[in-house]
């Protein structure tokens, strides 16, 4: 039988490199996107795509490419993201923008792409990385939890849209992983001076910057194989879960906030930061 046909985004870096390797090393022929096409060439078994997700031309070549080369695609892994944190005061309307564009709309028009063909096929599996954060929500975090918040609610309607086709949509809600997240993060925080005024959330800032540094915080974090392995798991069983949470924090910070209630969940929060 042929290898199933697999598109990784984001597979420059962490969960989304540990998953390209993952499926190429499990028998799928994977085809990796990201911007930094450089750092695709090492994944052993993967077929390199240059891609940012927030320009429509590439996005459409990509998926041109894959099926002028193997005629269909069989998985869609939509991985790529990242968080810009700051205070909702604070963050521009743009960079707001731009983060619904690489978390949202990004693979929203990739996945449009995508439809039609795994209609036609009557299969395919369409695997949307959220987070723990598309559940609970972290101080300063606001449009990156709105972007993941919005993914999880988008993703259940499009898995009833889509279940008559044949075609499954699953949700990962990865916790903590280290990956280069959190120094992504950190690159787009906005500065601690903005208008050339001290801001009044940088003592917030100061904390939340803290408690992500800290290296007892750094060794727990599950590595980017183990949401892999979730992913494998995903795209291989006969009856996919609609929903996978895995990595540490992911469901004791969810089981706080669904059976504490948000107060409880606010003053743990207030009190976890350093
Ligand atoms: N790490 C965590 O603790 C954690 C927890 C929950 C959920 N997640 C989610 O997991 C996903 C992967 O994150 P990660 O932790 O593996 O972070 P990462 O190591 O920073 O990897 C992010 C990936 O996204 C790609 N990307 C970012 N902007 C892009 C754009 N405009 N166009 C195309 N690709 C873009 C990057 O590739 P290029 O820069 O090369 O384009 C990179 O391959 C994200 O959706 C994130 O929200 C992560």
């Amino acid at each position: 039988m042929a290898s199933r046909i697999a598109l990784v985004t984001g597979a420059s870096s962490g969960i989304g490199a540990a998953t390209a390797a993952k499926l190429a090393a499990s028998g799928f022929t994977v085809y990796g996107a990201a911007r930094r096409v450089d750092r695709l060439t090492g994944i052993p078994g993967v077929i390199p795509l240059a891609m940012d997700i927030t320009v429509e031309d590439q996005v459409s070549a990509a998926v041109d490419r894959v099926l002028a080369d193997g005629g269909r695609l069989d998985v869609l892994v939509n991985n790529a993201g990242f968080a810009q944190y700051g205070a909702v005061e604070e963050v521009s309307i743009d960079a707001a923008r731009y983060q619904f564009e690489v978390n949202l709309f990004g693979l929203a028009r990739l996945t449009q792409l995508v439809i039609p063909h795994m209609r036609q096929q009557g299969s395919g599996t369409i695997v949307n990385i959220s987070s723990m954060g598309g559940r609970i929500y972290t101080p300063l975090g606001a449009w990156y939890h709105a972007t993941k918040h919005a993914l999880e609610g988008w993703s259940d309607c499009l898995r009833v849209e889509l279940e008559p086709f044949g075609i499954r949509v699953v949700i990962i809600e990865p916790g903590s992983i280290a990956t280069e997240f959190g120094e992504v993060l950190a690159r787009h925080a906005p500065p601690a001076d903005p208008n050339g005024q001290p801001s009044p959330y940088q003592g917030l800032a100061d904390k939340v910057g803290r408690t992500m540094a800290d290296p007892d915080f750094q060794r727990k974090s599950s590595p980017p194989t183990l949401i892999a392995d979730t992913i494998l798991t995903a795209v291989t069983a006969q009856q996919p879960k609609s929903r996978y949470m895995a990595g540490y924090l992911a469901k004791p910070m969810w089981a706080l906030r669904r059976f504490g209630g948000d107060g409880l969940y606010d003053r743990a929060v207030a009190r976890i930061l350093k």
